[in-house]
């Protein structure tokens, strides 16, 4: 693939000021010449994202993500690279060039999303035509309203093998292109290959992701036939994964909270009932990247999952999911019914709302559970229900809700607080100590590089690598030093691979006289990882002191460990913990 022009780059940086493309997703407070903000790439409590106008760049000091606009636009909307400038392009109004780079996969997701959005329109109108009647018989019958089903764009797939597949077609579409975009099926059983509609005779709800673009649909049956729900599998713009339903809807609609239930059909039924913060997945348990995606709009989730061992089994997951990313969590307990739409249509929305306000936060859910699987009548069943809950409170670094709960579990057990007490300190010791040597070994992992997947050969030689980055760092914002050391050193002479092909594309563009930004740099050929590395080696230069001398002494080491790595090849991870440590140490200072 082509480059893009460094012109057409440099031009895209000076239409799209890096504080006004991060501002969306990040809330950047001004500190000194720079801005600082909660990274939006992990969790954290206190900002260490920082941006830097005067670099164009960003970096956090907490999870060690780091780069420019296009990646950071890569990044953030889990896009490529060649998306990434057009995404820019097109905000800032710059045709992007005619040729050199191939965009082909720009224009079949573009197609697919307007194929998409076809389909959608088809099963709309198909459901307020005569064919349509059944369908709208049927959620009228669910209670939803003209004004919902035009809100959510409900349609119906018509009881026929091929009306959406003759419609594309007629629009274009090719039986392939509808066939990638999983709104058709095909068969290869007789020696031509068929293709025929994948939803068929039933009610289908379009999902829309936050930018308002049609990505997969759902189809539910009309009665009660199998199986129930189709949904679409992953395409080009669709990930299973990642898919959350109504979304677009909710993420403006209540402060901070969002309320996750099981169905899409119950998202719908809430939605009309006045409560237009919630979502769904589609067919899948909520995965870590849609807690990610949630925690962009939440800091609470109140769970809403069904009345039955299945919905049980999700809730607990789902506390850990959210709680892992920093997200609060409440659980509704709902009675009188087995999902929200049941309760709704049986008791109205002011029952639903009581539930509401009845949630459990995650610990005393977690109590609540623990508590029905025992007989607190018995001495042995009391016990073990304590136990229980000393684990739980154990697991909780919230000194005040342990208090609260402890007295009241004691109080109602009348058990000895002192006891419980001392049960979930030895408890708590036990899992700090845990987390505190996981921690340990992480940290360690992370200096000395074996967890490094971006330079592997990193934790082989931490002080030749170190002197690599040094020297690189230094060249990255002093270019003008290279002329000077140039004949003193050569790619050939670079320990690791990744330091020696950042020196060569440095250097290459030093010699031909071209910018050497992060931007440019870091092009289409680097993975997102790959321009973390290369923006925490820009880093490295915030300590140096920016002199000729400084480029020679690291030339000087990298060739002396060169030479020593040649004749050793010690092996890091059969090191004990304080051999180790001592070699961080000396290759520090
Ligand atoms: P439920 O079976 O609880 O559906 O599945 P529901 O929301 O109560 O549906 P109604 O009220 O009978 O219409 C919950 C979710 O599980 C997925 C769907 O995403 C559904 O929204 N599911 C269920 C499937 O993907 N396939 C199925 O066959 C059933
Ligand atoms: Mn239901």
């Amino acid at each position: 693939m082509a480059r893009i022009s460094d012109e057409f780059i440099e031009q895209l940086r000076m239409n799209n000021d890096i504080v006004s493309v991060i501002s969306p997703y990040v809330d950047l407070r001004r500190r000194g010449k720079n801005l600082i903000g909660l990274c939006p790439f992990h969790n954290e409590k206190t900002p260490s994202f920082t941006v830097y106008p005067d670099t164009q760049s960003f970096y956090c000091f907490g999870c060690g993500a780091g780069g420019e606009i296009i990646s950071f636009v890569r990044r953030i909307e889990n896009i490529d690279y060649i998306e990434a400038v057009k995404s820019l392009a097109d905000r800032s109004g710059m045709p992007m060039p005619e040729d050199g780079y191939d965009d082909s996969l720009i224009i079949k997701r573009k197609r697919v999303y307007e194929m998409n959005k076809e389909a959608a329109k088809f099963f709309h109108q198909t459901l307020m035509s005569e064919e349509g009647k059944v369908a709208l018989e049927y959620y009228l019958s669910r209670g939803y309203t003209m004004s919902t089903i035009r809100k959510f764009g409900l349609g119906y797939a018509p009881d026929s093998w091929d009306s959406l597949l003759r419609h594309l077609r007629k629009l274009g579409y090719s039986n392939e292109e509808v066939y990638e975009a999983d709104l058709a099926k095909k068969s290869t059983k007789t020696d031509k290959t068929s293709y025929y509609d994948n939803f068929r005779n039933r009610v289908m709800v379009p999902i829309i992701d936050v930018r308002g673009r049609v990505v997969a649909f759902g189809g539910r049956v009309l009665d009660d036939s199998k199986p129930k729900y189709v949904n679409s599998s992953d395409t080009l713009v669709y990930k299973k994964s990642l898919g959350v339903f109504s979304l677009n809807n909710a993420k403006n609609s209540n402060d901070g909270q969002l309320m996750v239930v099981e169905g899409y059909m119950d998202v719908i039924a809430l939605y009309q009932a006045g409560f237009t913060n919630t979502v769904a997945a589609l067919g899948t348990a909520f995965t870590p990247e849609m807690a990610k995606l949630l925690s962009r709009y939440a800091d609470e989730i109140l769970l809403c999952f069904d009345n039955d061992e299945a919905g049980r089994k999700a809730t607990e997951r789902a506390i850990q999911v959210f709680g892992s990313v920093g997200l609060k969590v409440k659980v509704i307990k709902m009675t009188g019914g087995k999902d929200p739409d049941e309760i709704l249509k049986k008791y109205g929305p002011e029952k639903f709302r009581s539930f509401i306000t009845g949630a459990a936060n995650d610990i005393e859910y977690k109590i609540i559970e623990e508590k029905n699987k025992y007989d607190i009548e018995s001495s042995d069943g009391k016990l073990n229900f304590i136990k229980a809950v000393a684990q739980i409170l154990s697991e909780t670094d919230d000194i005040i809700a342990k208090d609260v709960y402890a007295t009241k579990i004691c109080n109602e057990l009348s058990f000895s607080k002192e006891a419980l007490m001392s049960q979930i300190e030895s408890l708590s010791k036990k899992r700090n100590f845990r987390k505190r040597t996981d921690k340990f070994r992480e940290i360690q992992k992370e200096i000395s590089g074996l967890n490094n997947k971006v330079n592997p050969q990193k934790s082989k030689n931490l002080r030749g690598t170190n002197a690599e980055e040094t020297l690189l760092s230094s060249l990255m914002r002093n270019p003008d030093f290279w002329v000077k050391v140039k004949g003193e050193i050569s790619a050939e002479d670079f320990i690791t691979d990744f330091n020696r092909r950042l020196f060569q594309i440095i250097t290459e563009r030093i010699d031909k006289g071209a910018n050497i930004d992060l931007s440019l740099i870091a092009d289409s050929t680097f993975s997102v990882e790959e321009i973390d590395a290369v923006k925490s080696i820009e880093m490295k230069s915030e300590n140096l002191n920016h002199s000729v001398k400084e480029c020679r002494d690291c030339i000087k080491v990298i060739k002396e460990e060169k030479e020593k790595s040649v004749k050793t090849d010690m092996n890091f991870s059969e090191m004990g913990d304080d051999e180790f440590m001592k070699l961080f140490k000396r290759s520090k200072d």
